[in-house]
């Protein structure tokens, strides 16, 4: 039987491929730190919890294709707080970010056409833009030079006829790079003048650091008709398997015409919605504590990562991912060696290559992401485990 050309032209996650061959070395008794995905081990707040043991309702019903109100209405409120005006008619509720980005691209793109997005960039995107017909073009970025991308010379000449939009993921994933709010209204000037969507990714909003703002493209005025903003609670309120996000936008055709595929897939899952509410009116002091705690883990692992001899990266200034080059030939063969081969008292480490994060053949081969999204004590063994597995390794 023949499956389509697009399925077979997506790749496996690279976040996820490996974990089989973890699987089996904690099943030979290896304990296995595991810093591959954005999986925090933050609790999440109770009042999620509560919200549903709270719900009173005898039948889980169906819910508005939209989202539930109280939900649409705590979300409104949020933003309210950056100074956003969104109303119930500019928001969808989703089933995670991944799926605001499913439905943006069906609804933006033809066959063929093309989304722009700075690479290394977060992997699903690849099969996102492909489920839709789509195509990422990348803009390449440096580890040596902090992976920014916003300048003119570096946007400008990808963009064709075929360009429907430009991805920024702010702040970064993998690179933990953060948008200056210049570069944003560079973007926003460079998306009018050249009619494109503006794709802003804002999972990670919060988690910006070093006294660097949490901003939105929803900020800027002259461009809220062109923006499309991808939201989640996963990484906010760390409640990954909640699985709701949300696509908001001011452009209420856009908003009108996604609402065909929400009402086809029917609804989210009305329990998790209930639990999202009460999490979107946690106190602001909520997100100062968790930011303060991912920002000393980002200590941790940049200080225990510039003690390896031969590593190149740069201190991310947000989000909760960090991606270096590291001295080997090879970054997936390495990770194979940390998994079948190497352990240090039982333990070894796993992380994500970054070769998935690009679009460009052939780089990210010596490069890997790291997620400090353990505690601090787990993280410097994690990377303490890189750096003997290093030695180990290139001593064969
Ligand atoms: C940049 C970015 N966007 C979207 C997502 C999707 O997250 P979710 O579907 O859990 O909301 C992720 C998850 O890691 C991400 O890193």
């Amino acid at each position: 039987m023949k499956l389509s050309n697009k399925v077979e032209a997506m790749q496996f996650s690279p976040i996820r491929k490996f974990n089989p061959i973890a699987q089996k070395a904690k099943d030979a008794g290896k304990k296995v730190y595991h810093l591959n995905i954005g999986q925090p081990d933050v609790e999440t707040p109770e009042c999620f919890m509560d919200a549903i043991r709270n719900y009173e309702n005898k039948v889980i019903a169906y819910a508005e294709s939209g989202g539930i109100t109280d939900l649409q209405d705590a979300v409104s409120d949020y933003f309210k707080t950056y100074g956003m005006n969104i109303g119930r008619e500019n928001m969808i509720v989703t089933t995670g970010g991944s799926e605001a980005l499913t439905m943006t691209f069906l609804s933006i793109l033809n066959e063929g056409d093309e989304v722009l997005i700075a690479e290394p960039f977060y992997t699903n995107y690849h099969t996102f833009a492909t489920s839709a017909g789509g195509k990422v073009v990348p803009i390449t970025t440096k580890a040596e030079e902090g992976y920014h991308y916003a300048t003119r010379e570096q946007i400008e000449p990808l963009i064709t006829e075929k360009t429907k939009a430009i991805c920024c993921i702010n702040p970064g994933n993998p690179t933990g790079t953060v948008l200056t709010k210049e570069e944003m209204k560079l973007i926003g000037d460079i998306a009018k003048e050249h009619d494109l969507w503006i794709i802003a990714d804002e999972v990670y909003r919060e988690f910006a650091y070093d006294g660097r703002e949490a901003v939105s493209f929803g900020q800027i005025a002259e461009v809220e008709d062109r923006v499309i903003i991808i939201d989640s609670v996963s990484k906010r309120f760390s409640a990954c398997g909640a699985r709701i996000g949300f696509l908001i936008s001011k452009n209420t055709d856009f908003i009108a015409n996604v609402m065909k595929i929400a009402q086809g897939r029917l609804c989210v899952s009305t329990v998790d919605q209930v639990g999202a509410a009460a999490l979107f009116r946690l106190p602001k002091e909520y997100y100062e504590e968790v930011k303060a705690e991912y920002c000393a883990r980002r200590d941790v692992v940049y200080e225990e990562l510039m003690k390896i001899p031969g590593v190149v990266g740069q201190k991310p200034g947000g989000s909760f991912y960090l991606t270096a080059k590291l001295p080997v030939d090879n970054i997936e063969d390495f990770l194979m060696f940390l998994l079948t081969e190497f352990d240090d008292n039982g333990e070894t480490v796993m992380f994500a290559p970054a070769e998935g994060f690009y679009a460009t053949p052939g780089l990210g081969k010596d490069e890997m992401r790291i997620a400090y999204v353990l505690n601090q004590e787990d993280m410097r063994r994690g990377v303490e485990l890189i750096r003997l597995g290093i030695e180990a390794y290139n001593k064969r």
